[in-house]
């Protein structure tokens, strides 16, 4: 990718100048209908009753994932102070001068450290948005130089959360095994092992916040992505039948998103719905969001019983490492609409 101006510094150099290079067309913002109305619809799931095997909730999570491919869910047990530490750390890191986070800047061959990843021409307009990127687990695939020693006590903060929502991930995978028709442990195994990332957003406020964009529509890779946002700032927006639909945020709950590997496994059943994040003039946001995915060597294709007459093959059978370079490819091409993103069988 090209490595790209620090918003943050932009909006602390001129905070009502939007330089050109951010600014999107009437048509690319407003093509598709925003429905806030639509809001309270986004399903939320009881996290504890699904743990407890109950029926109803688990129709209700197989229902959100073919309907909406996002939901909230409460009660999940990650320790609302545990969370709220997470946002003062990484709220402080945003707060140091440019220089010191500088020092785990991004290297344009690399998808982990401080920049922008998503920016793969020199020509394309820009995200309101900078972000902050590293591979938590496998534990073995750190690289330590991206996790930043400031402030104190952030790296061992990214440590507790990320271990909490492995343990609500994972769970959930083995919930979408079964909705998928599956043994809990098969869906888990697949993946060889499941590996996470960690991706912060920090979306500075925007003088013309009608103009730009956070982050550009796009589906996620992922199996699962799960998203904390800020409690008071709304910014995430889902596609919903033909319209953008905001996830208001609930106090304490987490943002639950089927990804790409999910659609496919699925042959379509599920889907990895295209998303989008806005900005305001007032205030700044931050989102936290964790990528749970398979290992590169896995195998991911359809699943034998999701074929039939009604329903053909809709993907290939590639490993997921083949995946990642055919989306990255198609990023290249200049492709950012995900309708056609999966590899058609
Ligand atoms: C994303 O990573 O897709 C955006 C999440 C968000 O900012 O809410
Ligand atoms: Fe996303």
């Amino acid at each position: 990718h090209v490595p790209v101006p620090n918003v943050q510094e932009t909006v602390r150099n001129n905070p009502l100048k939007v330089p050109e290079r951010y600014v999107r067309s009437e048509e690319e913002i407003q093509k598709v209908l925003y429905m806030p109305q639509l809001s309270s619809q986004v399903p939320i799931i009881d996290f504890t009753l699904l743990s407890h095997g109950n029926k109803d909730e688990i129709l209700k999570l197989d229902i959100a994932c073919k309907e909406w491919g996002f939901f909230q869910i409460v009660n999940h047990g990650v320790k609302i102070d545990l969370m709220q530490q997470m946002k003062d750390v990484v709220a402080e890191f945003f707060e140091f001068p440019i220089e010191e986070k500088n020092k785990y800047a991004m290297p344009p061959d690399d998808i982990q450290g401080y920049g922008h990843t998503s920016v793969v021409s020199e020509t394309q307009i820009l995200d309101w948005c900078d972000q902050l990127i590293v591979l938590v687990y496998p534990a073995r695939f750190r690289k330590p130089q991206f996790w930043p020693q400031i402030p104190e006590g952030l790296k061992d903060t990214i440590e507790a959360y990320s271990s909490e929502i492995k343990r609500v991930g994972e769970e959930l995978i083995n919930y979408l095994s079964l909705i998928l028709g599956l043994e809990e442990h098969v869906l888990i195994g697949l993946h060889k092992e499941v590996v996470q990332g960690l991706r912060v957003n920090y979306y500075p406020p925007c003088n013309t916040p009608e103009q730009v964009i956070g982050l550009t529509p796009h589906s996620d890779a992922s199996t699962i992505t799960i998203v904390m946002q800020d409690d008071d700032v709304t910014g995430l927006e889902i596609r919903y039948k033909e319209s953008w639909v905001p996830v208001t945020p609930i106090p304490g709950a987490l943002v639950v998103n089927v990804g790409d590997t999910v659609e496919i496994l699925s042959n379509g059943k599920y889907k990895s719905v295209e998303h989008r994040a806005m900005t305001n003039k007032n205030k700044k946001r931050t989102s936290f969001v964790s990528f749970l995915f398979p290992r590169d060597d896995a195998e991911v294709g359809p699943f034998d019983h999701m074929i039939d007459a009604q329903n053909p093959k809709m993907y290939k059978n590639v490993t997921y490492g083949e995946y990642l370079r055919h989306t990255l490819n198609r990023k290249l091409e200049g492709k950012t609409q995900t309708d056609a993103a999966k590899i058609q069988d």
